[in-house]
């Protein structure tokens, strides 16, 4: 065996996988958040089943093992219902690693019937006067219908694909409109990004940058960042857009900055001292996007940032025995008190993702 095989990378993958497939014996519902190192599980999978779906997906791709199929279908299948929630900004998260991703490995057609029904009931919450779409719908009772969430970014790759695949050439358009949109408002000009923009729903008038999971309105979220950078870079590979790349360039380039000295993220890239609560789901994800980035942008910067990232993961971050999730030290959501340093669906699921795209990305490079 080469050194290659013995990676740090390497054998980080192989630790996810050997939790996911312990997971599997365990609950028959979906994996949301942890509680002192437990899952809380949902039964529909609230906003982050298609994570755990997708997880099973990606054991499934790099194992050919059929238990990891049978149940990534079942856990599919109990999202597909969900297509039609036309208040719920959050179906690109449900339908793009389950229907998606299941899509393309096991060829079923019902999932892209389903996730092109997920990306019209996404488009059909567009508000034409703000070209955006909203947070939340009336979430905790509050109406939401003028607040625009940076995680909003990832959940338009689903409408991209879904107009190539079958779905409504509009689809596309309403994608375009929204990123413009969001790179116009919460991109700041050092790269950082809002979490959340309010518009008047009416009018559609900008009106100011605020924050929900943030430290303050005009901090940078780590996860918010993330979102950022790896839903602009998977938006630019997808539609060849220079303007949506210069975006992603620009979120990326503030991550860069602020993790020369540490890559493990804070919570919030404000939020300062050696005690801060980190976010290892933040760094999963921009790992993603870095290596998203990478490829359509031919850099090694970017795979290197995304290694030193994916490599401090894997010393610091990986659950303990006792711990039933890959990755701990994620932070949830730290002004509401929900899970911190614990772990998330999104968090393992992209932190698996980030390692087999680095992994092949990687090889090509070296080959
Ligand atoms: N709602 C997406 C997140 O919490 O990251």
């Amino acid at each position: 065996m080469t050194t290659q095989q013995f990676s740090l990378i390497d054998q980080a993958i192989h630790f996810a996988l050997s939790k996911i497939e312990l997971q599997l014996s365990r609950q028959p519902d979906f994996p949301h958040i942890t509680e002192g190192g437990k899952w809380v599980y949902t039964k529909d999978g609230v906003w982050t089943g298609g994570f755990w779906a997708g997880s099973l997906w990606l054991a499934y791709s790099e194992t050919k093992d059929e238990k990891f199929r049978v149940a990534a279908e079942s856990f599919t299948e109990r999202l597909l219902e969900r297509a039609g929630d036309d208040r719920n900004h959050d179906l690109g998260f449900m339908f793009y690693p389950s229907a998606v991703y299941g899509w393309r490995i096991a060829g079923h057609e019902e999932y892209v019937r389903a996730a092109v029904k997920a990306a019209q009931s996404l488009a059909g919450q567009f508000n034409p006067a703000g070209n955006f779409i909203p947070g939340w719908g009336f979430f905790g009772g509050h109406d939401w219908s003028g607040s625009v969430l940076v995680d909003t970014l990832m959940n338009l790759p689903l409408l991209v694909w879904a107009s190539e695949n079958g779905g409504d050439p509009h689809l596309l358009e309403v994608a375009v409109a929204h990123a413009t949109t969001a790179i116009r408002h919460h991109l700041r000009d050092d790269g950082s990004v809002y979490h959340v923009f309010k518009f008047d729903a009416t009018s559609g008038a900008p009106i100011e940058g605020d924050t929900y999971q943030g430290l303050s309105a005009e901090s940078a979220w780590s996860r918010g960042q993330g979102w950022a950078v790896a839903g602009l870079a998977m938006l630019a590979g997808m539609t060849g857009r220079t303007d949506f790349l210069e975006a992603a360039k620009r979120a990326a380039s503030f991550v860069e900055s602020k993790l020369a000295s540490d890559p493990i993220p804070p919570w919030d890239y404000d939020a300062v001292g050696p005690d801060v609560p980190r976010d290892s789901s933040a760094g999963a994800i921009t790992a993603f996007g870095l290596v998203r980035l990478a490829t359509v942008t031919g850099e090694k910067r970017y795979l290197q940032l995304a290694r030193s990232l994916l490599e401090a993961l894997s010393t610091r971050c990986l659950s303990s025995e006792d711990q039933e999730s890959v990755l701990a030290h994620a932070t949830a959501d730290l002004p509401h008190g929900l899970g911190i340093d614990e772990s998330t669906a999104y968090g393992d699921y992209y932190f698996l993702k980030a390692l087999l795209a680095f992994r092949d990305v990687d090889s090509r490079a070296t080959r």
